[in-house]
């Protein structure tokens, strides 16, 4: 397979068209942003740590039978993945109160929530993601209703799988953001990536943050933090 034009890049990654139809070649980078790319910098070994912890996951998930585009690792910091339409909603699915739901709702972060939910954003980043529900789906025709109910669907079950999987690995799933993207054959399978630029993983018994909070925050030990995720999930990274 050979990598030929590039079709689109990413905050933190870079997606090349390849001779094989189908599939895009993903380039994953060291380049990190946070609030809406206000804040800029570098994560040393970040696009390699995610690139290998991306793979884990999604394998994960397609054995457990939720399809996603992964096809496979092909270099230290690239993946092919299948091509598909990204549906412009970020969903997050959160099992803890953290970030802006502590915000929004007043809750003091580490609060357990009764129960899992899931929000939607518009992806769109001249607007800021703006939170958006339904009915801003519908009118925006980002999705049908059957559709949003099939993604909502699917990201309560890759909930439950991460979360109980990461638990083996000592680290609380506290919320997570995924993309969906429509196959050409109308089929909504799970694509971008998983990893700790879009998830917060909490270890769960000191609770503290390994994830890219560290960045956002300034908390130190960012590249540790990544590197730890990968070490509890048994991989390792070629360099
Ligand atoms: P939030 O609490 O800031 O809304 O973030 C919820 C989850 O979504 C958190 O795990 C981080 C992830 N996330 C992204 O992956 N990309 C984003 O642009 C934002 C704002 C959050």
């Amino acid at each position: 397979m050979e990598k030929l034009a590039q079709l689109y890049e990413g905050k933190a990654k870079k997606v090349y068209k390849t001779s094989e139809p189908g599939m895009v070649w993903i380039e994953y980078k060291d380049d990190a942003t946070a609030f809406n790319g206000e804040k800029k910098g570098q994560i040393a070994g970040k696009g390699m740590l995610n690139n290998e912890i991306s793979a884990i996951f999604l394998s994960l998930l397609k054995e457990k039978g939720v399809d996603n585009h992964f096809i496979k690792k092909i270099s230290s910091r690239e993946q092919i993945v299948r091509q598909v339409d990204i549906i412009p909603i970020e969903v997050v699915v959160r099992n803890i109160a953290a970030g802006s739901l502590a915000k929004r709702l007043g809750w003091e972060e580490g609060t357990e929530l009764p129960q899992a939910i899931v929000e939607f954003y518009y992806k769109n980043d001249e607007l800021g993601d703006p939170f958006i529900n339904n009915d801003h789906v519908a009118i925006l025709g980002l999705a049908t209703e059957s559709e949003l109910a099939d993604i909502h669907k699917q990201a309560l079950r890759i909930n439950e799988i991460l979360k109980e999987y990461l638990m083996t690995r000592n680290l609380i799933l506290v919320d997570f953001k995924l993309e969906f993207g429509q196959t050409p054959e109308g089929q909504i399978i799970l694509a971008d990536e998983i990893s700790p630029d879009t998830c917060r993983f909490w270890d769960a018994h000191t609770k503290e943050k390994l994830d890219k909070d560290r960045f956002r925050r300034d908390l130190g030990n960012v590249e540790e933090a990544y590197q730890e995720i990968l070490r509890r999930l048994g991989g390792k990274v070629d360099v």
